[in-house]
């Protein structure tokens, strides 16, 4: 699995602990207690991805890393398209020479939030920023690439990160915690899904027969206004240095999706890993700690 060191990553490696033999893969920061082989590994170095995989020869490739930070994605667009798009289309033409299955991680934003209404998994999609539009791309590389193919777009991750700033919690907790000001949009709506729950259910759908696009988004639809005060509310920070604001007051290139939300319907009839909305997901949390793996699949394929 590739994005070893990420925020999702982490977690799919702690769920995948025992049941696969994993080789988890980063670029440059060594997570600590990495439950599996790590190794260092450029994605960007396409004759040193195929080498090592020809080596390993897994039957199930999961892919999370990425550029995921979309304003850094929109500043350093060549990187982004090394990585989000070339790695990925590397990754696919060795899934489709090893006989391997890929499940690629993807995003809401590859939609503009224009519909005003649940996108299903076939609507077409239509990236306003170039972070969106990367992860389009590679999604048409995994279909034309590879043969066994997953595409599992999920929206805003919540959950402990090994460098302690990915989750959508984190970030906003450390900002909080600084008294910095913080403008959340009340028109701004999301799915939010706790990194344990799309972790859980990325292995569930890997160790299915089922191909294809799959929404991995929790099922509550929330402003990030919203969001943001029910992390705060949970978590005890205080809440006087968040604003209210409207995406009219601030202008923004590329403009924000308004409404991404996506339907889930399909992926909760094929898991029975539930997806939860973050009021439920908070709810059920034991002290301050997201802690506590759900049960994930059973019979998984014998290296990934
Ligand atoms: N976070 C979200 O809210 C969100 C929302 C929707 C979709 N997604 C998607 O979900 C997936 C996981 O996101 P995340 O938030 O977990 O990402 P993340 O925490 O930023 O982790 C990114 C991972 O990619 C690795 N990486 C970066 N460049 C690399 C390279 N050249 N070679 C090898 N590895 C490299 C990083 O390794 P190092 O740490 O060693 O640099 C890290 O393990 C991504 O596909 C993202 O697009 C995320």
């Amino acid at each position: 699995m590739t994005g070893a060191s990420g925020l999702l990553g982490s977690h799919v490696a702690r769920r995948a602990a025992g049941r696969f033999d994993t080789l988890g893969v980063f670029q440059s920061f060594q997570p600590p207690d990495f439950p599996g082989r790590l190794e260092s590994l450029d994605l960007a170095d396409a004759a040193a991805v195929r080498s090592r995989l020809d080596d390993f020869r897994p039957e199930l490739i999961i892919h999370c890393a990425a550029l995921a930070d979309a304003d850094r994605a929109q500043r350093e667009p060549d990187l982004a398209r090394r990585l989000n798009v070339d790695a990925t289309a590397t990754l696919a033409q060795a899934a489709r020479r090893l006989g391997a299955k890929l499940l690629f991680v993807s995003t809401d934003l590859v939609f503009d939030g224009r519909k005003g209404a649940p996108y299903v998994e076939d609507d077409p999609p239509c990236p306003l920023s170039l972070y969106g539009q990367t992860k389009l791309e590679a999604e048409q590389a995994v279909r034309a690439g590879c043969d066994a193919w997953l595409i599992a777009r999920t929206s805003l991750i919540v959950g402990p990160s090994p460098r302690g700033n990915r989750g959508l919690d984190e970030k906003l907790g450390l900002a909080l915690r600084e008294g910095r000001a913080v403008k959340l949009f009340v028109d701004e709506f999301r799915c939010p899904i706790t990194a344990g729950d799309l972790a859980a259910a990325m292995l569930e759908l890997a160790d299915s027969p089922h191909t294809g696009v799959f929404h991995l988004v929790g099922s509550e639809r929330l402003s990030r206004y919203e969001i943001g005060m029910r992390l705060a509310r949970r978590f005890g920070w205080s809440t006087e240095t968040i604003e209210a604001k409207s995406t009219r007051d601030v202008p923004m290139n590329p403009p924000r999706p308004a409404d991404l939300v996506l339907d889930n319907a399909k992926a909760r009839q094929a898991l029975k890993t539930p997806l939860r909305g973050l009021t439920d997901a908070l709810a059920s949390l034991s002290g301050n700690s997201w802690g506590g793996c759900p049960p994930a699949c059973s019979s998984p394929p014998a290296s990934a």
